[in-house]
């Protein structure tokens, strides 16, 4: 994808007041039908500066197998292109103590790179947005209800935009399918079934459009 330097410069700028590192912008096919849209990069996302290439990338491609897609086909992205850290104690040696752990992006990262995501959705406009996970899905819709109430399901919709020093709403409506965030399946095991039942969903949702 190009990228207006103006838009790319100014990112970086708005991100800096905060605790991450790195900068990844995105990868695949954006001639293609669906981008996937993840949280933020990890440790090996941020030093390598390609999306979903670490343990959560290896779950990802699992997935998307299993959907009948490979990386090719798809436009990888996320809500802030930067990793959000925290520091945490370490006994490891030579690590000083401290040692820099992922955390969440805050709405304020997240809003600093709003404008990143608004462009790729307007230049790629994808027929599919695969939200992936709760932060993904609320800073698409807006919509800060439960990924499980909605997981799986195929929502036409409007989506935010960075406007007037908030969001609002875009014109053109997408198709947006919030998954669960394939590190999920890490942090709790048992939820293995629900993630099946709802790729499951999605590609039936893929078959018939395909058609
Ligand atoms: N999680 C994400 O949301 N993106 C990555 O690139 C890696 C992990």
């Amino acid at each position: 994808m190009e990228w207006p330097e103006h838009l790319v410069n100014e990112a970086k700028k708005r991100i800096e007041p905060y605790d991450v590192e790195g900068f990844v912008l995105g990868k695949g096919d954006d001639r293609g039908r669906v981008m996937i849209v993840g949280e933020a990069p990890g440790e090996n996302e941020a030093v390598k500066g390609e999306p979903f290439i670490g343990r959560a990338g290896d779950e990802l491609d699992k997935q998307l197998d299993y959907l009948g897609l490979s990386r090719e086909d798809v436009y990888i992205t996320s809500v802030v292109r930067s990793r959000p850290y925290k520091w945490v104690k370490t006994n490891k040696k030579g690590m000083g103590g401290r040692r820099r752990a992922n955390r969440k992006p805050n709405q304020k990262e997240i809003y600093a790179h709003a404008k990143l995501l608004d462009y790729q959705i307007e230049q790629m406009k994808p027929d599919i947005i695969i939200a992936l996970g709760g932060v993904a899905y609320e800073r698409l819709t807006g919509n800060k209800g439960k990924l499980s109430d909605v997981v799986g399901e195929a929502i036409t919709t409007s989506v935010q935009k960075e406007e007037d020093g908030g969001y609002g709403m875009s014109e053109d409506e997408y198709t947006v399918v919030p998954l669960y965030h394939p590190a999920a399946v890490f942090y709790n095991p048992k939820i293995k079934e629900d993630i099946y039942r709802s790729l499951d969903q999605l590609k039936g949702y893929l078959k018939r459009e395909g058609e």
